[in-house]
């Protein structure tokens, strides 16, 4: 896809901010500071539209972003964050689980993995939970740009075999820094969001 329109929508912290246009939603998922923002600019081509940082936990609320008047970047709070209280944990945990449970318009969940290191168990946890809701799920394995191409393979292997995945699920390996992937996974994104 050419973007020739990214904007900032809104910050929502609840249903009732969610946007009431029904385009379709693409949510990212992934642990906190593992390149959820990054992955959003770099398929828009904006240095900082989605908010980055090397802080973890920065993103909280379900960011708003929508693509050529066509569809929204959904960016999701990561969890793992250790420094968030248990209370606002629960917060944001019963909030993300009921807008990828009910909420219409989504049509994808891309979770985001660090493709240097195997999953985590909140990763596997969170892939089993999605494809236990039949989500349609596409793993995006990031930060390839830091890992040596010769052992890409290696890893992929590596966080497949820990998230269990079937030979047709979906996995694309991406670097926010590079450029890598951007193209397959538009693709992917436009034929599974029928755009
Ligand atoms: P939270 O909003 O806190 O959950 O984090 P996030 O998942 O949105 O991560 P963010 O995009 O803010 O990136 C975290 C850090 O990883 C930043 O320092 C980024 O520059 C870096 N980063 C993200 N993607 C890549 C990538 O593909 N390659 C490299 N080398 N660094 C990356
Ligand atoms: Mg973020």
């Amino acid at each position: 896809m050419k973007v020739t329109k990214a904007e900032f929508v809104i910050s929502a912290v609840g249903p009732n901010q969610y946007p009431e246009d029904a385009l379709p939603e693409i949510a990212l998922a992934g642990r906190s500071n593992v390149g959820k923002s990054s992955l959003i600019n770099r398929m828009i081509n904006r240095k900082n539209l989605a908010r980055t940082s090397s802080t973890p936990g920065k993103t909280q609320h379900l960011n708003y972003y929508r693509i050529n008047d066509s569809l929204y970047f959904v960016d999701v709070p990561g969890y793992g964050y250790a420094k968030v209280s248990k209370s606002q944990r629960e917060v944001w945990g019963k909030m993300i689980e009921k807008y990828l449970m009910e909420r219409e318009p989504l049509k994808l969940v891309l979770l985001i993995i660090d493709l240097r290191h195997p999953p985590s168990k909140d990763d596997e946890l969170m892939y089993d939970w999605l494809k236990a809701y039949d989500l349609p799920v596409c793993v995006v394995a990031t930060k390839a740009d830091k890992v040596p191409k010769s052992r890409w393979q290696k890893h992929m292997k590596i966080i497949r075999d820990a998230l269990v995945m079937r030979a047709g699920d979906k996995f694309i390996m991406f670097s926010a820094e590079e450029g890598i992937g951007k193209d397959e996974l538009w693709e992917y994104i436009e034929s599974t969001a029928q755009l």
